[in-house]
């Protein structure tokens, strides 16, 4: 069960706290994140993703799990923060992130947000369509500001992952096409204008990507596209940015990629090939989330019932929900499981893992082997430090659940617990 251990009293120990203590210090559903786990990420990314010849820099894509504490470790371990909207925006800015090293992204930046960026002075506002670029460009000539930007292209990559998160295909909302026409004269408009600084382009072909056949041919594409850029326009493109998408484990049938020896190949063959192709090779930018932080996070639930149904299927109810965990439902995603409370005992049975809410799709788990849980049990879910706490909702007016930091046998609460007042703080009563 990931990177954790069993302590002697048969608990699932996690940063060296015992998971037991935790459930009943800081309640249930938990999210539990292992805080040097993400720090040795961090670290492999920064350390692997460096070559001779080649400018590097890792940017953590925030999507995958933000608040202000994780915005204190990602600056804390140097890495760059990838934000796509006001409120990711405005975290950063609260946790005080050093405002350059801030990505703006997004494909629909309300004229606030950009406003919000140029303001604040943030690295580089990531434009993704002609529209976009027409405001910004109003935006900076009114209020005398000078940005620097990249562009969000789409090489037309096929990348095999959930169609929900392929982002490359022909049709995709993401960027412009490379192959549409006008996308020459588009980039050369950006390059004239005497408020923006056109620095380079960004792409991402997905997220949880294993073919690192995909990762080689999106760059080779990207290289040709900025030769074709620097013969015909006379533009010059100093960043390339290949966004994140690297796939990690969740269980036996996930294959992930060897970063540091992927990276290696992936910088010489870009060096090599924009020898080749005769231009000055781009400094190379990398946008990871789940890769970061998914392996980090365990959630913690609290067995109800159980159930056997007349046709024999076994459910075990827990105290979370697709609310706390949409992925299953949304994508169809597999977590590993275990009894955090009985470690030890013979898992014998398959169950299906389900949560509060009101619909059959609330599925967490569907068919896992475990010993025979009992009310009052702790099911504890492998892998759910990406795209968890950060796609959590309040369907059925559920509460959000707290997250902890553990390490070296501390725990420090870096989200509370959302309370029933919560829930209720922006209704209007109308009749009071
Ligand atoms: N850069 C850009 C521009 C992105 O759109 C994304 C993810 C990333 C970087 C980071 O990708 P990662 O390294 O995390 O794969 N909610 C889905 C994943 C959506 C990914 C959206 N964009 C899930 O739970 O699987």
């Amino acid at each position: 069960f990931g990177t954790m251990e069993i302590n002697s009293e048969g608990h699932l120990e996690i940063g060296g706290c015992d998971s037991v203590s935790l459930a009943s210090e800081y309640g249930t559903p938990l999210y539990i994140v292992d805080e040097k786990n993400i720090r040795n990420r961090c670290r492999i990314y920064k350390e692997s993703f460096t070559s001779e010849s080649l400018q590097t820099e890792v940017i953590y894509a925030s999507k995958a799990f933000l608040n202000i504490a994780m915005c204190k470790l990602i600056a804390n371990e140097g890495l760059s923060l990838d934000v796509v909207s006001g409120g990711e925006l405005y975290t950063a800015i609260k946790a005080d992130f050093p405002r350059q090293k801030i990505y703006f992204h997004g494909n629909n930046k309300l004229e606030s947000e950009l406003y919000m960026a140029v303001e604040n002075n943030v690295g580089r506002i990531i434009i993704d369509n002609v529209n976009e670029f027409k405001v910004l460009s109003t935006i900076t000539k009114n209020i005398g500001a000078k940005v620097e930007v990249l562009l969000r292209v789409n090489p037309g990559i096929e990348a095999y992952t959930h169609e929900y998160i392929s982002t490359t295909k022909s049709d995709s909302k993401f960027g412009e096409s490379i192959f549409a026409d006008g996308i020459y004269d588009f980039i050369k408009e950006i390059n004239d204008d005497p408020n923006i600084s056109f620095k380079g382009l960004h792409s991402h072909i997905g997220s949880q990507i294993f073919e690192e056949g995909s990762f080689l041919e999106q760059a080779t594409v990207m290289l040709k596209f900025i030769k074709s850029l620097n013969n015909k326009i006379g533009v010059q493109v100093n960043e390339l940015n290949l966004g994140g998408g690297f796939g990690i484990y969740y269980t036996e049938s996930d294959d992930p990629i060897d970063l540091p020896s992927f990276f290696e190949r992936l910088l010489s063959e870009i060096d090599e090939q924009s020898n080749l192709l005769g231009i000055i090779p781009p400094k190379v930018l990398i946008e990871p989330g789940r890769s970061i932080v998914a392996n980090a996070g365990t959630t913690l639930y609290k067995v109800g019932s159980t159930k056997t149904t007349y046709s024999g299927k076994n459910y075990v109810f827990v105290d979370g929900s697709m609310a706390d965990n949409i992925r299953p439902a949304l994508y169809g995603a597999k977590h590993e499981f275990c009894l955090a409370n009985r470690m030890n005992d013979k898992a014998e049975k398959d169950f299906a893992i389900t949560g509060k809410c009101c619909e059959s799709g609330d599925i967490l788990g569907k068919s896992f082997k475990l010993a025979k849980p009992n009310r009052g049990d702790l099911v504890a879910v492998s892998s759910t430090g990406a795209y968890n706490y950060s796609m959590a909702s309040n369907y059925n007016r559920l509460t959000k659940p707290a997250v902890v930091f553990v390490k070296d046998g501390k725990a420090k609460i870096v989200v509370r617990r959302e309370t029933y007042e919560d829930i209720i703080k922006n209704d209007v009563d109308i009749e009071g």
